[in-house]
C-alpha cells in the first residue's frame, strides 16, 4: 500500500510528482523495514520500548530532559499550549493578577492562529493575538514588546505565551532573534512555545545546532511526518511540563498504544534526514530561479524549502479558476500543487521525493504557462 512508485504513476503511465507539501511523502523502503521489526508495548504505560527511544533521541537533540511523541503536530501545539496556561506564569507581579482567559500572542500568518481548527478557543480557553512582523519576515522582541496585553488593564485577556514559529511559510527565524524573543520573555513573565514543525529545516539551512534553538523556548512542537519524510507524527519536547502534557494528550484521545512502528519509521528517517533536506533547499533555490527566468514574481524569499509564486495574473490572464490551474498542472504535467490563494500566491514545496528532473519539469510548466 506504501510503495511510492506505484503512487506516482498515474494511467499514462507517467511519473506524477507532488509538490503540495512536505507533508505527502511515503515511507521509504528502509523505514517500511524498520518498522516491520520495531519492538512495541503498551505506550500509555510508557512500556514501548521505540517510542522511549524516539522520545529519548530528540530530547537530546533538542537539549530537553524529555519529549513526547503524539499523534500530529497541532496536537503538539495544543498540548504544548495548555499545558504552559496551565502552569502558573514566569513571575506574577501581586498587583496585577488575573484568571483566565489568557492570550497566546503569535505571528498572524502561523499555523497555529489559522489553520488548528480555532482548537486553542476551544480546548486552551484562550484567545490569540495575531503580530505583524514589521520587517514582513519574522517577529522580533520589539514587534512582541509594542503588541502583547498586559495584565493589569480590565479590558485584555492578559498575555501569558508567545508562540513562535520557525520556519514560518519556509521563511528562517534568526537563532539570535529567538534568543532575543527569548531573554525578553523571561524578563515579562510570558512562556514561549515554539512550533518548530520544519525547525530541522532551519537548522540544516544554516548550519544551527536544534538544541540552540531549543534553548529559546520552554516548550517545542517537531514535526516528522514533513521534511523529515516520517509517515505519521511529531514531537513535543517540554521541560517543565511533560506530565501535563502527558495527561492532555490522554484526555484528547490521544494516548496510543502499540505505536513503536510509527516512532520506528521516525528514528529510521532521523539517521539521513540532513542530506535530503539539503537538496530539497537546493532544488528551491533552482526552482525559484527557473520560476524568475520564466517572468514568475517570487511572492517572498527562499529560506529553505518553499517557494512562494505570485499567480494572480495566470488566472487572470486565462480566465482560469484555482482549481482549473491545479487541474492543468496534472493533466499537462503530472504535477500536483496548489493553486493559486486568496492572496493570490502559489505555494510549491520541495521534499524528498522531488527529484531534480521533476524541478526541470515544473520550470517547463511554468514557462509554457507565462507565455
Ligand atoms: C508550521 C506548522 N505547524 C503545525 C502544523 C500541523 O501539522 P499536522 O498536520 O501534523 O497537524 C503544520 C502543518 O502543515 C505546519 O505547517
Amino acid at each position: 500500500m506504501y510503495r511510492a512508485r506505484t503512487l506516482h504513476r498515474i494511467a499514462s503511465g507517467r511519473r506524477v510528482f507532488d509538490l503540495r507539501s512536505d507533508t505527502v511523502t511515503k515511507p521509504t523502503e528502509a523505514m517500511i523495514r524498520e518498522m516491520a521489526k520495531a519492538e512495541v508495548g503498551d505506550d500509555v504505560y510508557g512500556e514501548d520500548p521505540s517510542v522511549n527511544a524516539l522520545e529519548d533521541r530528540v530530547a537530546q537533540i533538542m537539549g530537553k530532559e524529555k519529549a513526547l511523541f503524539c499523534a500530529s503536530a497541532t496536537m503538539c501545539n495544543i498540548l504544548s499550549i495548555t499545558s504552559l496556561l496551565a502552569i502558573p506564569p514566569r513571575s506574577l507581579p501581586s498587583t496585577s493578577f488575573h484568571g483566565p482567559p489568557y492570550s497566546v500572542a503569535c505571528d498572524y500568518r502561523s499555523h497555529l492562529y489559522l489553520w488548528e481548527a480555532g482548537n486553542l478557543a476551544t480546548f486552551g480557553h484562550a484567545t490569540t493575538i495575531p503580530l505583524r512582523p514589521r520587517n514582513g519576515l519574522y517577529l522580533n522582541h520589539e514587534d512582541i514588546a509594542q503588541q502583547v496585553w498586559r495584565p493589569g488593564d480590565v479590558h485584555v485577556a492578559p498575555t501569558r505565551v508567545i508562540s513562535l514559529e520557525n520556519t514560518l511559510d519556509g521563511l528562517i527565524m534568526p537563532l539570535k532573534t529567538m534568543q532575543r524573543m527569548y531573554q525578553q520573555a523571561r524578563e515579562q513573565g510570558h512562556w514561549v512555545h515554539l512550533d518548530g514543525a520544519r525547525l530541522w529545516n532551519s537548522s540544516v539551512a544554516t548550519g544551527t545546532p536544534m538544541a540552540q534553538y531549543g534553548h529559546c523556548a520552554d516548550t517545542i512542537t517537531l514535526c516528522l511526518s514533513k521534511g523529515i519524510g516520517a509517515p505519521i507524527g511529531a514531537i513535543l519536547a517540554p521541560q517543565k511540563t511533560i506530565e501535563q502534557a502527558r495527561h492532555y494528550r490522554k484526555l484528547l484521545g490521544g494516548g496510543w498504544r502499540q505505536a513503536g512502528g510509527l516512532a520506528a519509521a521516525a528514528t529510521r528517517a532521523l539517521l539521513d534526514y540532513h542530506e535530503r533536506m539539503s537538496r530539497d533547499h537546493h532544488h528551491a533555490q533552482l526552482l525559484g530561479k527557473g520560476a524568475v527566468e520564466a517572468g514568475w514574481k517570487l511572492a517572498l524569499p527562499i529560506h529553505t524549502n518553499m517557494v512562494w509564486m505570485e499567480g494572480k495574473h495566470i488566472l487572470q490572464g486565462r480566465g482560469w479558476t484555482s482549481k482549473a490551474l491545479e487541474d492543468h498542472f496534472l493533466k499537462q504535467w503530472g504535477i500536483r500543487v496548489n493553486g493559486v490563494d486568496a492572496q493570490g500566491q502559489m505555494r510549491c514545496v520541495l521534499h524528498h521525493q522531488v527529484r531534480l528532473e521533476d524541478v526541470q519539469v515544473m520550470i517547463r510548466a511554468l514557462a509554457d504557462l507565462s507565455k
